[in-house]
């Protein structure tokens, strides 16, 4: 490793070019077009480029290690160049989406199956990963909210914080670790519409209540870079923000790490009609404190102009190359430019047993059951003859949107996984439907293989005529993996018409449905709930999605998700989350002129925090061990759980408050604290949970970060709707 004075010397002995150089991230698509794969990109006219710092989204030990030999023979200094990558949620062994991920509520089992994901980036010659995402989330209609873990800023901190340990480990020049990005600074979750990129227009408290902890978490937590978003706040683009990237990241904060943009956020500041030209956008960026610049030339082309008229000061570019130097040198690269690249080992620990074990497990406790009537769920003898049936039981891509590498080529579908455990004869499968059908406003052509309008109605009729046969039919359906994911915004949340065709056909022929959910969204899914027996949440599962499902559905494992956002009744109820404000007409006040819509109920069809088990759970004996808080004091809450059913499982008790009277208005519930406990059958077990005078804060009236002296309510039950509530009043 460089000391600092090593890295003053090297920078020292870097010609303008050069620094700026470091400072540029080329695509790969740049590399490959020059069909060398040599890591030696062209320039727009054709000639050879040498003088850049990192590329995205290549993979291969060997290849890699190729492309780094080929860059440092045509560079001068021997500094090795930087292989990033959007490693979301998974590399080669893919996790649940970071949204189902949230619904695990246990960050611990997030960080180990971080920390494998780590393992296998890193044996395969990778450095950075443009994860986790920690945007609050609360529009299903936003494509992207499939890639946060929820709607609420408390989950999403702890989180955040698991998921860059598990990616970074304690440290970066050791093997098993990648850089980890937060994304997207800030607050790209709040686009208006829930159409990505959208204007985000929020005040200062909510920025800092509400959308920034997240952030900060992983800061805190040492992350190594942070991406800006593409979105403005309050009309300034994140990306030419001094505010929030000098003065709160890395003022407030004590953020040193890289700053990279997103993918040509620095040169959309002209489309935000910000920056006249890319030489201007290039000037907002480095003076914002912008690091490294992804995929667009504004700095290549522009900064030396900048630097030589006097309109930039060569400190900025220098503390920007410096960073970019810390990194590289933190990651271990002077020492060896490969890394950790070692194509023996990534063999071997690529989809290793207890890297598929872990993303199994994950994928269970991501999956939210919504409703089990008749506890007909787990399937068993008493089920009788099975069919499955829907464009889910012979799909493989069970990945969801982002999960660059691995478009799931090499997973099981659900058919083959209970063929392969049960025989070919146990179960009956059709397709009933393709995924989407010809009436989707989905021109794309790579969608056509997923519609089919001259086999239509004969794969339905195929599917009715089967469930008529049967005793219990298991519908699998879902959206399509295209519709979340970026540039996903969707005005409608329903499921594809074609399914809901299919739905509703079989459900003429027979009632007794349990359906199996494939989502990277909360979606409208009421009409189908009501009339489905059970229905089970298992998102875009990843990897081991099918074993998981097969382990629930049979009952070798229950499913013990809580559900990390909240589902309309309706598109027309967003935004419905649960930690709102009380406004002056609460409902409970008064329901002619309460604050609602007058043709929908106020609640959300599924709440934030709910789930059930194949097992049922009793509270009681709630208590508080003192009704006041002192400054340096500490509450606890005591919740005695009884597990009432005949099958161990989990629970995850969860802490509410309300601070009741504040200088401003606070939302009628926050969850402060959770427990996810495994309970044995017919045991009953004790849990505290503990609360601080930090846990309190709030951005009181004069944005001061305070806990103001008062009464709070404390809630503590198995979701959001707890209503039973003890209150302590906060001293001072
Ligand atoms: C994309 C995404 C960002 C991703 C980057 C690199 O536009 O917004 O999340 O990491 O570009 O692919």
């Amino acid at each position: 490793m460089k000391t600092k004075q090593e890295l003053l010397e090297l920078l020292n002995s870097l010609s303008l070019e050069d620094k700026i150089g470091q400072l540029q991230q080329v695509s790969p698509v740049t590399i490959e077009a020059t069909g060398l794969e040599t890591g030696v990109p062209t320039q727009n006219n054709g000639e050879i480029k040498k003088n850049f710092t990192s590329v995205l989204n290549l993979f291969g030990a060997e290849k890699l290690m190729k492309i780094q030999d080929e860059y440092l023979k045509n560079n001068e200094h021997k500094i090795p160049m930087l292989f990033m990558a959007d490693i979301i949620h998974g590399y080669r062994t893919i996790m649940p989406i970071p949204l189902a991920q949230g619904c695990s509520f246990n960050p611990a089992l997030v960080e180990k199956c971080n920390s494998n994901v780590a393992a296998e980036a890193s044996a395969d010659g990778m450095h950075v990963t443009f994860a986790p995402m920690v945007d609050l989330a609360r529009d299903p209609r936003w494509g992207r909210i499939l890639e946060s873990t929820g709607e609420d800023t408390y989950l999403n901190t702890l989180f955040s914080a698991a998921m860059v340990r598990g990616f970074q480990g304690e440290d970066l020049s050791k093997d098993g670790t990648i850089a980890a990005t937060v994304k997207h600074f800030a607050a790209y979750g709040g686009a208006e519409g829930g159409r990505d990129y959208n204007t985000v227009d929020i005040s200062e408290r909510s920025l800092r209540q509400d959308y920034l902890p997240s952030y900060k978490a992983g800061v805190d937590a040492g992350v190594a870079l942070i991406m800006t978003s593409f979105n403005v706040i309050g009309g300034v683009p994140s990306t030419g923000n001094k505010k929030l990237l000098r003065d709160i990241l890395r003022d407030e904060w004590g953020f040193n790490g890289t700053i990279i943009t997103d993918w040509g956020s620095a040169n959309t500041m002209i489309s935000h009609s910000v920056a006249a030209n890319q030489k201007e956008a290039a000037r907002l960026s480095i003076e914002a404190g912008v690091d490294i610049e992804m995929c667009t030339p504004c700095y290549d082309r522009h900064l030396k102009e900048l630097i030589d008229e006097g309109t930039v000061d060569i400190k900025l570019v220098d503390e920007s190359v410096m960073r970019v130097l810390e990194l590289k040198n933190k990651l271990g690269l002077f020492d060896n430019p490969y890394r950790f690249a070692n194509p023996e080992k990534a063999k071997q620990i690529i989809g290793c047993d207890e890297f598929l074990a872990d993303a199994k497990e994950l994928a269970c406790q991501s999956s939210v059951l919504l409703k089990n009537e008749d506890n007909i769920l787990p399937l068993s003898e008493k089920s009788g003859k099975i069919a499955f049936i829907g464009p889910y039981t012979c799909e493989k891509r069970l990945n969801g949107a982002w999960s660059v590498l691995d478009k799931n080529e090499n997973s099981p579908t659900l058919e083959q996984t209970l063929k392969k455990r049960f025989g070919d004869k146990a179960f009956k499968f059709a397709e009933g439907s393709k995924l989407l059908g010809v009436e989707q406003y989905y021109q794309a052509e790579f969608l056509k293989y997923d519609m089919c309008e001259d086999t239509r109605e004969a794969k339905m009729k195929e599917a009715v005529k089967l469930a008529k046969k049967v005793d219990t039919v298991v519908m699998c359906i879902g959206e399509h993996y295209f519709e979340s994911g970026e540039a996903r915004g969707k005005a409608h949340i329903t499921l594809p018409d074609v399914q809901i065709e299919l739905f509703n056909r079989i459900y003429a022929v027979n009632k007794n449905i349990v359906v199996v959910l494939f989502n990277g969204r909360p979606v409208e899914i009421k009409n189908i709930a009501d009339k489905a027996k059970a229905v089970l949440d298992v998102w875009f599962g990843g990897t081991m999605a099918t074993e998981a499902i097969a382990d629930m559905l049979f009952g070798i494992t229950a499913p013990s998700g809580r559900l990390s956002a909240s589902f309309p009744l309706c598109v027309g109820q967003i935004p419905v989350y649960y930690n709102y404000l009380p406004t002056d007409h609460p409902v409970e006040n008064s329901f002619e002129f309460g604050s609602r819509h007058i043709d929908i109920p106020s609640e959300p069809c599924y709440p934030f925090g709910y789930g059930l088990s194949y097992t049922t759970f009793e509270y009681s004996d709630f208590t508080l061990s003192s009704d006041t808080l002192t400054k340096d004091g500490s509450i606890t809450a005591t919740v005695k759980v009884k597990n009432t059913g005949n099958r161990d499982s989990f629970e995850t008790v969860q802490l509410y408050i309300r601070d009741r009277f504040a200088s401003v208005s606070r939302p009628v519930k926050e969850l402060k604290g959770f427990k996810k406990v495994w309970i044995k059958a017919g045991e009953e077990v004790s849990v505290d949970i503990t609360l601080t005078p930090d846990d309190l804060r709030i951005y009181d009236i004069n944005m001061d970060y305070v806990t103001e002296p008062g009464d709070f309510y404390v809630f503590v039950g198995k979701d959001s709707t707890v209503k039973e509530y003890k209150v302590f009043k906060y001293l001072g």
